[in-house]
Protein backbone atom coordinates (compact mmCIF):
# COMPACT_ATOMS: atom_id res chain seq x y z
CA UNK A 1 0.00 0.00 0.00
CA UNK A 2 1.84 3.27 -1.09
CA UNK A 3 1.85 6.42 1.93
CA UNK A 4 -1.23 8.16 -0.09
CA UNK A 5 -3.61 5.68 0.52
CA UNK A 6 -2.56 5.08 3.90
CA UNK A 7 -2.94 8.94 4.48
CA UNK A 8 -6.36 8.54 2.72
CA UNK A 9 -7.07 5.45 4.63
CA UNK A 10 -6.29 7.52 7.89
CA UNK A 11 -8.68 10.72 7.45
CA UNK A 12 -11.64 7.94 6.41
CA UNK A 13 -11.09 6.66 10.00
CA UNK A 14 -10.94 9.83 11.23
CA UNK A 15 -14.18 10.98 9.99
CA UNK A 16 -15.94 7.38 10.95
CA UNK A 17 -14.29 7.74 14.67
CA UNK A 18 -16.70 10.94 14.79
CA UNK A 19 -19.31 10.83 12.00
CA UNK A 20 -21.75 8.45 11.61
CA UNK A 21 -24.09 9.78 8.12
CA UNK A 22 -23.92 8.28 4.48
CA UNK A 23 -23.76 10.68 2.09
CA UNK A 24 -25.36 9.79 -1.73
CA UNK A 25 -24.11 13.19 -3.11
CA UNK A 26 -21.11 15.25 -2.79
CA UNK A 27 -21.11 19.10 -3.01
CA UNK A 28 -18.42 21.05 -3.87
CA UNK A 29 -18.87 24.74 -2.89
CA UNK A 30 -17.78 27.48 -4.75
CA UNK A 31 -17.52 31.05 -4.19
CA UNK A 32 -20.54 32.70 -3.28
CA UNK A 33 -22.30 29.79 -2.47
CA UNK A 34 -20.36 29.65 0.93
CA UNK A 35 -23.23 29.77 2.76
CA UNK A 36 -25.36 27.38 1.33
CA UNK A 37 -25.37 25.01 4.19
CA UNK A 38 -27.08 27.43 6.16
CA UNK A 39 -30.53 26.62 3.92
CA UNK A 40 -30.39 22.90 4.55
CA UNK A 41 -30.94 20.47 7.79
CA UNK A 42 -27.90 19.89 9.11
CA UNK A 43 -26.71 16.24 10.59
CA UNK A 44 -23.27 16.87 11.90
CA UNK A 45 -20.94 19.21 10.53
CA UNK A 46 -16.92 18.02 10.78
CA UNK A 47 -14.17 20.40 10.74
CA UNK A 48 -11.29 20.07 8.27
CA UNK A 49 -8.33 20.26 11.60
CA UNK A 50 -10.46 18.00 13.23
CA UNK A 51 -9.36 15.05 10.63
CA UNK A 52 -6.00 13.58 11.00
CA UNK A 53 -3.82 14.18 7.93
CA UNK A 54 -6.08 16.59 6.39
CA UNK A 55 -4.91 19.48 4.04
CA UNK A 56 -6.39 22.56 5.47
CA UNK A 57 -7.33 25.84 3.85
CA UNK A 58 -5.78 29.25 4.15
CA UNK A 59 -7.55 31.58 1.95
CA UNK A 60 -9.69 33.96 3.44
CA UNK A 61 -13.22 33.96 3.78
CA UNK A 62 -12.72 30.16 2.73
CA UNK A 63 -14.17 28.17 5.61
CA UNK A 64 -12.96 24.63 6.06
CA UNK A 65 -15.26 21.63 6.86
CA UNK A 66 -17.72 19.11 5.93
CA UNK A 67 -21.38 19.29 6.29
CA UNK A 68 -23.69 16.43 6.57
CA UNK A 69 -27.11 16.95 6.22
CA UNK A 70 -30.40 16.64 3.60
CA UNK A 71 -31.02 18.89 1.10
CA UNK A 72 -34.98 17.84 1.07
CA UNK A 73 -34.74 14.24 1.71
CA UNK A 74 -30.93 13.82 0.09
CA UNK A 75 -28.03 13.04 2.18
CA UNK A 76 -25.59 14.84 1.14
CA UNK A 77 -21.83 15.88 1.90
CA UNK A 78 -20.70 19.69 1.62
CA UNK A 79 -16.86 20.74 0.96
CA UNK A 80 -17.76 24.01 2.55
CA UNK A 81 -14.00 25.78 1.59
CA UNK A 82 -11.75 23.37 -1.17
CA UNK A 83 -7.86 23.05 -1.34
CA UNK A 84 -6.84 24.91 -4.15
CA UNK A 85 -3.12 24.16 -5.55
CA UNK A 86 -2.05 27.21 -5.28
CA UNK A 87 -2.15 27.20 -1.64
CA UNK A 88 0.93 24.94 -2.23
CA UNK A 89 -0.53 21.66 -0.94
CA UNK A 90 0.73 18.81 -4.07
CA UNK A 91 -2.27 17.93 -6.18
CA UNK A 92 -2.49 14.42 -4.37
CA UNK A 93 -3.64 16.80 -0.95
CA UNK A 94 -5.82 18.99 -3.38
CA UNK A 95 -7.82 16.37 -4.37
CA UNK A 96 -7.46 14.27 -1.11
CA UNK A 97 -11.59 15.77 0.14
CA UNK A 98 -12.69 14.73 -2.85
CA UNK A 99 -11.46 11.17 -2.74
CA UNK A 100 -12.63 11.39 0.79
CA UNK A 101 -16.26 11.87 0.41
CA UNK A 102 -16.19 8.80 -2.42
CA UNK A 103 -14.90 6.76 0.45
CA UNK A 104 -17.92 8.45 2.90
CA UNK A 105 -20.26 6.59 0.16
CA UNK A 106 -21.24 9.91 -2.13
CA UNK A 107 -21.74 8.51 -5.93
CA UNK A 108 -22.13 11.70 -7.26
CA UNK A 109 -20.00 14.53 -6.99
CA UNK A 110 -21.02 18.22 -7.96
CA UNK A 111 -18.95 20.72 -8.63
CA UNK A 112 -19.54 24.45 -8.30
CA UNK A 113 -17.01 27.28 -8.69
CA UNK A 114 -16.92 30.88 -9.42
CA UNK A 115 -14.92 31.40 -13.13
CA UNK A 116 -13.79 34.16 -15.50
CA UNK A 117 -16.30 33.88 -19.15
CA UNK A 118 -14.11 33.92 -21.93
CA UNK A 119 -16.83 33.05 -24.11
CA UNK A 120 -17.79 36.59 -25.59
CA UNK A 121 -21.29 35.55 -25.04
CA UNK A 122 -21.07 35.53 -21.89
CA UNK A 123 -21.62 37.85 -18.99
CA UNK A 124 -20.93 38.41 -15.27
CA UNK A 125 -23.54 36.87 -13.09
CA UNK A 126 -24.19 33.66 -15.85
CA UNK A 127 -24.42 30.29 -15.15
CA UNK A 128 -22.42 28.05 -17.18
CA UNK A 129 -23.33 24.21 -17.06
CA UNK A 130 -19.72 22.63 -17.65
CA UNK A 131 -19.68 19.84 -20.55
CA UNK A 132 -16.38 19.30 -20.71
CA UNK A 133 -13.03 20.45 -19.25
CA UNK A 134 -9.19 21.75 -19.93
CA UNK A 135 -7.08 20.53 -17.20
CA UNK A 136 -3.42 19.95 -18.75
CA UNK A 137 -2.46 23.24 -17.40
CA UNK A 138 -1.94 21.87 -13.99
CA UNK A 139 -0.75 18.73 -12.72
CA UNK A 140 -2.29 15.54 -12.87
CA UNK A 141 -3.47 14.49 -9.28
CA UNK A 142 -3.46 11.03 -10.69
CA UNK A 143 0.80 11.49 -11.08
CA UNK A 144 2.37 8.86 -8.66
CA UNK A 145 2.14 5.21 -7.53
CA UNK A 146 -1.41 4.29 -9.43
CA UNK A 147 -4.03 3.86 -6.02
CA UNK A 148 -5.07 0.44 -7.25
CA UNK A 149 -7.69 0.38 -4.51
CA UNK A 150 -9.68 3.59 -5.77
CA UNK A 151 -9.30 2.97 -9.35
CA UNK A 152 -7.44 2.12 -12.80
CA UNK A 153 -3.76 3.23 -13.91
CA UNK A 154 -4.86 5.13 -17.40
CA UNK A 155 -8.49 6.25 -16.79
CA UNK A 156 -11.15 6.96 -19.90
CA UNK A 157 -11.70 10.37 -19.47
CA UNK A 158 -14.03 10.80 -22.51
CA UNK A 159 -17.38 11.53 -20.69
CA UNK A 160 -16.22 13.55 -17.19
CA UNK A 161 -19.16 15.60 -16.63
CA UNK A 162 -21.63 12.22 -17.54
CA UNK A 163 -24.47 13.64 -20.20
CA UNK A 164 -27.44 12.33 -17.80
CA UNK A 165 -26.24 14.76 -15.33
CA UNK A 166 -26.35 17.57 -17.64
CA UNK A 167 -29.71 16.74 -18.87
CA UNK A 168 -31.17 16.92 -15.22
CA UNK A 169 -29.13 20.41 -14.48
CA UNK A 170 -30.80 21.95 -17.91
CA UNK A 171 -34.15 20.74 -16.89
CA UNK A 172 -33.79 22.10 -13.18
CA UNK A 173 -32.18 25.58 -14.99
CA UNK A 174 -35.57 25.37 -17.73
CA UNK A 175 -38.21 24.74 -15.26
CA UNK A 176 -36.75 27.53 -12.60
CA UNK A 177 -36.75 30.23 -15.50
CA UNK A 178 -33.01 30.48 -14.47
CA UNK A 179 -31.00 31.02 -18.05
CA UNK A 180 -27.97 28.49 -18.28
CA UNK A 181 -24.75 29.02 -20.75
CA UNK A 182 -22.72 25.59 -21.33
CA UNK A 183 -19.11 25.36 -21.87
CA UNK A 184 -15.84 23.96 -21.56
CA UNK A 185 -13.81 24.85 -17.81
CA UNK A 186 -10.18 25.37 -18.20
CA UNK A 187 -8.28 25.53 -14.81
CA UNK A 188 -5.18 27.50 -14.91
CA UNK A 189 -3.30 26.85 -11.07
CA UNK A 190 -3.32 31.09 -10.46
CA UNK A 191 -3.20 32.90 -7.52
CA UNK A 192 -2.83 35.70 -9.75
CA UNK A 193 -5.25 36.22 -12.63
CA UNK A 194 -4.32 35.44 -16.47
CA UNK A 195 -3.12 37.84 -19.03
CA UNK A 196 -5.08 38.93 -21.57
CA UNK A 197 -2.33 36.94 -24.02
CA UNK A 198 -3.63 33.45 -21.84
CA UNK A 199 -7.17 34.02 -22.20
CA UNK A 200 -6.78 34.87 -25.83
CA UNK A 201 -5.03 31.36 -25.91
CA UNK A 202 -7.60 29.65 -23.69
CA UNK A 203 -9.75 30.76 -26.02
CA UNK A 204 -8.48 29.72 -29.31
CA UNK A 205 -7.77 25.93 -27.30
CA UNK A 206 -11.95 26.20 -26.54
CA UNK A 207 -12.17 26.90 -23.74
CA UNK A 208 -15.52 29.13 -21.95
CA UNK A 209 -14.43 29.78 -18.61
CA UNK A 210 -11.33 29.81 -16.42
CA UNK A 211 -10.72 29.12 -12.98
CA UNK A 212 -8.37 27.89 -10.37
CA UNK A 213 -9.99 24.48 -9.27
CA UNK A 214 -12.43 22.09 -10.43
CA UNK A 215 -10.63 20.17 -13.03
CA UNK A 216 -8.51 18.23 -10.98
CA UNK A 217 -11.00 17.21 -8.81
CA UNK A 218 -12.70 16.07 -11.96
CA UNK A 219 -9.62 13.99 -12.82
CA UNK A 220 -9.15 12.33 -8.99
CA UNK A 221 -13.33 11.35 -9.13
CA UNK A 222 -13.06 10.23 -12.69
CA UNK A 223 -10.77 8.01 -11.56
CA UNK A 224 -12.74 6.61 -8.76
CA UNK A 225 -15.72 5.91 -11.17
CA UNK A 226 -17.82 9.04 -8.94
CA UNK A 227 -20.35 10.67 -11.52
CA UNK A 228 -19.61 14.27 -11.74
CA UNK A 229 -21.31 17.53 -13.11
CA UNK A 230 -20.94 21.10 -12.49
CA UNK A 231 -22.01 25.06 -13.06
CA UNK A 232 -19.87 27.42 -13.07
CA UNK A 233 -20.81 30.98 -11.70
CA UNK A 234 -19.13 33.33 -14.11
CA UNK A 235 -18.51 36.05 -12.22
CA UNK A 236 -16.25 38.41 -14.16
CA UNK A 237 -15.34 38.83 -18.13
CA UNK A 238 -11.75 37.49 -17.74
CA UNK A 239 -8.67 39.54 -18.77
CA UNK A 240 -8.46 41.47 -21.34
CA UNK A 241 -12.12 41.33 -22.86
CA UNK A 242 -12.96 44.76 -21.15
CA UNK A 243 -9.93 47.66 -20.31
CA UNK A 244 -11.14 47.01 -16.47
CA UNK A 245 -8.50 45.48 -14.02
CA UNK A 246 -9.72 42.46 -11.96
CA UNK A 247 -9.80 41.99 -8.45
CA UNK A 248 -10.91 39.40 -6.26
CA UNK A 249 -14.00 42.07 -4.92
CA UNK A 250 -15.09 42.42 -7.86
CA UNK A 251 -15.66 38.18 -8.31
CA UNK A 252 -17.28 37.72 -4.80
CA UNK A 253 -19.36 40.92 -5.65
CA UNK A 254 -21.17 39.28 -8.28
CA UNK A 255 -20.74 35.44 -6.63
CA UNK A 256 -22.91 37.18 -3.88
CA UNK A 257 -25.64 38.76 -6.02
CA UNK A 258 -26.34 35.77 -8.15
CA UNK A 259 -25.72 33.53 -5.09
CA UNK A 260 -29.65 32.80 -4.28
CA UNK A 261 -30.36 31.98 -7.89
CA UNK A 262 -27.78 29.10 -7.56
CA UNK A 263 -28.31 27.74 -4.19
CA UNK A 264 -31.80 26.98 -6.02
CA UNK A 265 -30.35 25.78 -9.04
CA UNK A 266 -28.49 23.79 -6.92
CA UNK A 267 -31.22 22.43 -4.59
CA UNK A 268 -33.64 21.29 -7.66
CA UNK A 269 -30.50 19.74 -9.35
CA UNK A 270 -29.29 17.55 -5.92
CA UNK A 271 -33.06 16.74 -5.42
CA UNK A 272 -33.68 15.47 -9.13
CA UNK A 273 -30.61 13.65 -9.52
CA UNK A 274 -31.82 11.97 -6.36
CA UNK A 275 -35.03 10.56 -7.77
CA UNK A 276 -32.74 9.50 -10.43
CA UNK A 277 -30.66 7.29 -8.48
CA UNK A 278 -33.99 5.72 -6.59
CA UNK A 279 -35.61 4.98 -9.70
N1 LIG B 1 -9.77 33.81 -13.63
C1 LIG B 1 -9.48 32.78 -12.82
N2 LIG B 1 -10.25 32.42 -11.80
C2 LIG B 1 -11.37 33.11 -11.58
C3 LIG B 1 -11.74 34.20 -12.39
C4 LIG B 1 -10.89 34.57 -13.47
O1 LIG B 1 -11.15 35.53 -14.22
N3 LIG B 1 -12.91 34.68 -11.88
C5 LIG B 1 -13.24 33.88 -10.84
N4 LIG B 1 -12.32 32.94 -10.64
Amino acid sequence: MNSSYERLQRCYESFREKIDFSPKVALVLGSGLGDYAEGIQVEAVLDYHEIEGFPVSTVAGHKGRFIFGYVKDVPVVIMQGRVHYYEGYPMEQVVLPIRLMKLMGAEVLFLTNASGGINFDFHAGDFMLITGQIASFVPSPLIGPNMDELGVRFPDMSQVYKKDLQDVIRGAALDLGIPLKEGTYIQFTGPAYESPEEIKMARTLGADAVGMSTACEAVAANHMGMRICGISCVTNLACGITDQPLTHAEVKETADRVAPLFKQLVTETIVRIYQGMKA
